[in-house]
């Protein structure tokens, strides 16, 4: 009787198509309810000399059932597997596929490259709004109200909208990304290491000025920096993202409100024939303004100005952009143009990074 069970059961375990399928046979030969149990429970019945025997064949045939249910589950998973990698075959001597049709468009590209120089030299990204109030982006940058310096910003006011400080003045849209380097002074105890990429707004139009543009702000304060951390930092800035290592810079004594001493940063540069090249020319071309960080800033901002120091910098991400990558009118930038962006644009892989160099 027990063969003829063995019989059937192993025909069973044989004819199972997929492992759900074998499971259920398992169950129903081996589990708590199955046939081969049913019979061990029988067993408590029996006259000793009975049980031992019966015991042993059912034993044996459990041992015959259990083996035939590993070998059939090894069988179908093998199966299983090659069926698999049959159907998720991938022919990886194919061609690649035709290029992406998608860019990245300079004005991203240029930011990644710059963040990535900042970032090696050990500075974090921070972030302020686009639409500031007064204090933000004039007062506390030590702009005294009526300087003629407010003027000079063309700025955009937001009509209805008084600002939510309180002090009676118009929002605005940032005429510079100086406001995040208030914001973070305010929000953050030295030592402060931050660069501010983002948008920047003025009132003014034509082949070298957009009423949209884009900055990248730096600003460093600690007990000890001074200018020579400054020139330091942008020399280095400038001869990474423009991958000319000889590149000079010439730092020109200039005004801004918020720092002490000044200066503006002219790169060294031959203009021939139309074109433009950047290296140890004699020629020079302005990129950005800088300075040390005006006492009264570090003051309005809740800083110790006789234990802190450090220094700023203001650069137009279009203007670096323009030069590294000749493109020669800045009004392009924002004409959406397709034609435009698959020349002047990056494939979306081409990510910048120190490490595999910045251009292609
Ligand atoms: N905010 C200045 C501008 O827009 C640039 C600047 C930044 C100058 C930081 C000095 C220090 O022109």
């Amino acid at each position: 009787m027990l063969d003829a069970l063995k019989d059937e059961l192993l025909s069973l375990v044989n004819a199972a198509a997929d492992l759900p399928a074998l499971d259920e046979v398992r169950v129903n030969a081996l589990g708590k309810k199955g046939r081969i149990t049913g019979f061990m429970k029988e067993l408590g019945g029996l006259s000793p000399d009975e049980r031992k025997e019966r015991g042993q064949a059912l034993n044996a045939l459990k041992d015959v059932i259990a083996q035939a249910l590993d070998a059939r589950k090894l069988d179908l998973a093998a199966a299983h597997m090659k069926a698999r990698l049959e159907a998720e075959r991938v022919d990886v001597t194919l061609p690649i596929r035709p290029e992406t049709e998608g860019r990245i468009h300079p004005i991203s590209q240029t930011m990644d490259e710059m963040i990535a120089i900042f970032a090696e030299m050990g500075f974090s990204v921070a972030e302020g709004p686009d639409i500031e109030d007064d204090f933000h982006n004039f007062t506390a940058l030590n702009f005294p109200v009526g300087h003629p310096a407010r003027d000079m910003h063309d700025t955009f006011y937001l009509p209805d909208a008084p600002s939510e400080n309180g002090d009676g003045k118009k929002m605005l849209l940032r005429t510079h990304t100086s406001p995040v380097q208030v914001r973070t002074m305010l929000n953050k105890k030295p030592p402060i290491r931050i660069i501010a990429p983002g948008r920047t707004y003025r009132s003014d139009y034509d082949m070298t000025h957009t009423p949209m543009f884009h900055q990248i702000e730096g600003l460093v304060i600690d007990e000890a920096t001074n200018m020579g951390h400054l020139k330091g930092c942008l020399v280095e800035f400038c001869r990474a993202f423009f991958d000319v290592d000889d590149l000079p810079l010439r730092f020109r004594p200039s005004f801004f409100p918020f720092t002490e001493p000044s200066a503006e940063v002219d790169i060294g540069c031959l203009r021939k024939g139309g074109e433009l090249k950047l290296g140890n020319y004699g020629d020079w071309l302005e990129i950005l303004g800088c300075g040390m960080v005006h006492p009264n800033v570090l003051e309005a901002c809740g800083i110790d100005s006789t234990k802190y120091q450090g220094f700023a910098f203001g650069m137009g991400v279009e203007r670096v952009a323009m030069l590294k990558y000749g493109i020669p009118d800045l009004r392009t930038f924002f004409e959406a143009d397709l034609r435009w962006l698959k020349h002047y644009g990056f494939v979306p892989l081409d990510i910048p990074n120190i490490a595999h160099g910045l251009t292609r």
